[in-house]
């Protein structure tokens, strides 16, 4: 059985940070055309209708045809705390973060916000997330199953900590190992699902424990490893304190053997010239967190650098710290945070960041995260007049990129007209 799905559709050439925007070519007749979960072949609607006379075409019209939105961190389980507020990141952890998170021993709550998590976020047009879960086994198959149930392809780890953090919401160095290396062993290549070892970050993590899921790390180097750096510079002086002997925060994952290629940092904002280097040296990822870094207060990427420099970046809404399900305010985020530094993302950039960008920084970027054959179907038709401020200002613009800005900077789930998940539309 094969589908045609016709509206303007998005494809990526190269990097536009690297490439410049006319990396990111939008055809607006075009059409893809998707057989079994893939897609069979890209390119002018016509002629797709002629080679493929079965096909079932779905008409999107005007609407862009862009890969599904990939968010490269978020914590499912903050889904009930988002928008929580006044607190910077280490009250805002204990205050709202850890009580929420501690509810996630019952099953059953756990599943509930699994599948409202969900929910929220295809209704946004995403269609793959890197979750962090919490403490409890049960928070990772709540997450998997729920995935499973839509055909998704998806991504957690159980959160490892060992000291600070409250009784109930803490593990050991051994129980962090063997619960995560069984959950790994249940969950890692189960149909498109992918384990990730998780310690949470520095702070709540004894060396031992980070030395151990540094180990399981080692045994399982298929695995994505993920984690926090450099967020706020309370948290950066909290780091030094407990970690006297490192070199800087890097230098705590560093010497445990959390740094490789396959490393996830999120946030990375107050970054010294030594981690930046290591980090370009050895080709880990980066992730910008851009409404977070605003809501709790955290500071200002820096996007053009870094992307100058070479580094891997991700774009992500970091919910619950994040204040925002969808990627299109994230991304509007991201363009207001490089306006503060003076560096102004265009919108092409924007949108391959949440695309490609961040499925390249999982490392899935031949899989997900882009409109090429091959590529597992999942994609999203967005409405670029989907409510009256949108309408009039796409109605002015003299560019698509002008038109799709307007959707970037004030468009939300009302955009998101349709979502295909391994190429079947869901409602
Ligand atoms: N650092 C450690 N844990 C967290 C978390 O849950 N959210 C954010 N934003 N930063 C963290
Ligand atoms: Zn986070």
């Amino acid at each position: 059985m094969q589908t045609l799905i016709a509206g303007q559709v998005m494809t990526f050439d190269g990097d536009p940070f690297r490439d410049g925007p006319e990396a990111v070519r939008i055809d607006s007749h075009g059409a893809v055309l998707v057989e079994n979960g893939r897609i069979a072949a890209v390119g002018p609607r016509e002629r797709l209708a002629r080679e493929a006379p079965q096909a079932q075409i779905i008409d999107h019209g005007e609407a862009l045809i862009s890969p599904g939105f990939v968010d490269a961190h978020v914590h499912y389980p903050q889904t009930a705390i988002i928008a929580s507020w006044g607190k910077r990141l280490i009250d805002w952890l204990n205050s709202y973060t850890f009580p929420e998170e501690m509810r996630f021993s019952d099953p059953a709550y756990a599943r509930r916000i699994a599948e409202r998590y969900f929910d929220l976020t295809l209704s946004n047009g995403t269609t793959t997330v890197c979750s962090y879960a919490t403490i409890h086994p049960e928070s990772v198959d709540a997450f998997f199953e729920a995935a499973e149930a839509r055909s998704l392809r998806a991504l957690t780890g159980k959160v490892c900590m060992d000291r600070n953090a409250p009784d109930g919401l803490r593990d050991t160095p051994q129980s962090a190992y063997d619960d995560s290396k069984r959950l790994l062993e249940k969950w890692h290549g189960r149909g498109r699902l992918s384990y990730v070892i998780t310690p949470r970050f520095s702070p709540t993590s004894t060396p031992e424990q980070l030395h151990m899921v540094g180990q399981l790390w080692k045994e399982h180097p298929d695995c994505l490893m993920q984690t926090h750096l450099s967020e706020q510079t309370d948290e950066i002086d909290w780091v030094k304190a407990l970690h006297p002997q490192a070199r800087d925060y890097l230098d705590t994952y560093e010497t445990q053997g959390l740094l490789g290629e396959r490393a996830i940092y999120g946030h990375a904002i107050h970054l010294t010239a030594r981690e930046r280097s290591r980090l370009l040296e050895v080709g880990a990822s980066l992730v910008h967190c851009p409404t977070s870094n605003t809501f709790i207060g955290s500071g200002l990427f820096d996007m053009a650098g870094l992307k100058a420099e070479g580094q891997l970046v991700g774009l992500a809404t970091d919910t619950g710290g994040g204040s925002s399900f969808s990627m299109l305010r994230t991304m509007a985020a991201a363009y207001e945070v490089g306006q503060l530094r003076h560096a102004p993302t265009h919108p092409a950039a924007l949108w391959w960041l949440a695309t490609a960008g961040s499925a390249e920084a999982l490392h899935l970027g031949d899989r997900i995260g882009a409109i090429r054959v091959g590529m597992e179907a999942d994609m999203i038709a967005v409405d670029l007049s989907s409510t009256p401020a949108i309408a009039q200002r796409s109605a002015r613009a003299e560019t698509v990129w002008e038109q799709i800005f307007a959707t970037v900077m004030m468009g939300d789930d009302r955009a998101i007209r349709a979502v295909y998940v391994a190429g079947k539309p869901i409602s």
